[in-house]
């Protein structure tokens, strides 16, 4: 624990009751339900779609689409969801940063059996927590997700004020080969050596390119979804200024500009755009920045001889959020240790403290008790750790105080770097912590914590 010389140690247990303190009625812990039920069925199956017409691709899909339909609902409702599985494997589903009840949480060997091909499974939640969260099978997911299983479940906040569009766009890329196939080895040697597989082809809600209308003077709320296996994107909207409201679906303690947050897999962004009068008529383009060679993902096409008026009102930001100003005081009670070793099936391990799989318990976290954990990773590669149930706020990196003004579900770890969290667990059971680069996660990287 971090103390200045010459000053007495804190009392790190009162410390630990006033960042509890500090934290409660930053989020609910339990829903408040409203009653009304919201079912869905969605059938993941082999589908054709186009990501990059006219070529048409064999995708595995939910309910025909990729991404899958968008479900969206109000806070309050309870999800009811039939999955069927018409694939020719075993699949779940997981409900990415949506605080499940575990049975829900759709993890294989964890909180549920798998859903063996040609049966099915209803899960049923009431999130307690608005925003923007995602869903995609937790079963050999480097190839199951590559393919095209993903969508994005919305829960509105009805006392969020009303943007011109709300859109939701789920980011991926795509490894083709002869036209737009996808290729189909999956979790190789390169992508174990590697930050995973990246593709060659970027899309936006399954399209590559597209071309996404809008008007001057909108106001735009745009929901961003990493939704590949491996890629990082850091968008940027032609020399427009986003700013960032949400981030992991939980409103920030206050906006911030989009520059350069890099955007892991399984990370979200929720954004809040205006679009300038003199855009009218432009194409704008959207731009990934990560990595060596830019790319453009999707064009923001202003329509000609319009302006419409802006909506004007607070760009909205979490009720309460904690400081945690003196939380690098408290031990660290759990030190995750990244690496990578040689052997297991795929020649090459990714590990967790030296152990692979989730049968690796890694900590038990007290219910409703303050907790720091560190995740050092010790390989020269990225690792986007992603606790499942669970919100977190990043407390230091490399031993540096970085007072990051949000909730976090998905954390990229980058090479060498150690990063503390905090977090007060108030979602008790088994929860999967894994890299969410999906191939490191399928050769091993993955542990689970338990909340008790
Ligand atoms: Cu989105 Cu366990 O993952
Ligand atoms: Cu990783």
């Amino acid at each position: 624990p971090a103390f200045v010389a010459g000053k007495p140690m804190p009392d790190t247990g009162v410390l630990a009751q006033q960042l509890e303190q500090e934290f409660k009625g930053a989020y609910r812990e339990n829903p408040e339900s409203t009653g009304q039920v919201r079912s869905f069925e969605l059938t993941a199956a082999p589908a054709e779609w186009g990501v990059v017409p006219p070529y048409r691709t064999a995708v595995w899909a939910y309910n025909g689409t990729v991404p899958g339909p968008v479900l969206r609902i109000k806070l309050g409702e309870t999800v009811k969801v039939k999955l069927t599985n018409k694939l020719t494997q075993s699949t779940t589903m997981h409900w990415h940063g949506i605080r499940v009840p575990n049975a829900m949480d759709g993890v294989p060997g964890v909180t549920q059996p798998p859903i063996e091909a040609g049966g099915s499974f209803t899960y049923q939640f009431t999130p307690k927590d608005p925003g923007t969260f995602w869903f995609h099978p937790h079963l050999n997911s480097p190839e199951q997700i590559e393919r095209g299983l993903q969508g994005a479940l919305i829960v509105e906040d009805p006392k969020e004020p009303r943007y011109s569009q709300d859109l939701v766009w789920v980011l991926d890329d795509w490894l083709f080969e002869n036209g737009a196939s996808i290729y189909d080895q999956f979790v190789t040697g390169h992508d174990l050596a590697h930050d995973g597989r990246w593709g060659n082809v970027a899309s936006v809600n399954g399209r590559y390119l597209p071309s996404i209308p809008v008007k001057a003077g909108e106001r735009l709320r745009i929901r961003l979804i990493n939704a590949a296996n491996g890629r990082v994107f850091s968008p940027t909207f032609d020399g427009l200024s986003p700013k960032v409201i949400a981030v992991d679906g939980m409103l920030a303690g206050a906006p911030f500009p989009l520059a350069q947050f890099n955007l892991a897999p399984g990370n979200r962004l929720d954004l809040d755009l205006v679009i300038p009068k003199e855009a009218a008529g432009k194409s704008l383009a959207v731009s990934n920045h990560f990595g060596r060679s830019p790319q453009t993902l999707a064009f923001l096409n202003v329509e000609a001889n319009t302006v419409v008026k802006t909506p004007a009102f607070e760009p909205p930001k979490a009720a309460h959020f904690p400081a945690w100003t003196e939380a690098l005081a408290v031990p660290v009670a759990h030190e995750f240790i990244l690496d990578a070793e040689r052997g297991g099936p795929y020649g090459i391990s990714w590990s967790i403290d030296g152990k692979t799989g989730h049968e690796n318990l890694a900590a038990t976290l007290p219910y409703g008790k303050f907790s720091r954990l560190r995740f050092t990773n010790q390989s020269g590669r990225l690792h986007p750790m992603h606790l499942h149930g669970q919100f977190f706020k990043v407390l230091a990196r490399d031993g540096e105080p970085a007072q990051e003004n949000f909730w976090r579900d998905t954390l990229l770890i980058g090479p060498k770097q150690s990063v503390d969290v905090g977090l007060v667990p108030l979602d008790k059971g088994l929860w999967a912590n894994h890299c969410h680069i999906l191939e490191h996660a399928e050769a091993g990287m993955m542990s689970t914590l338990k909340v008790e």
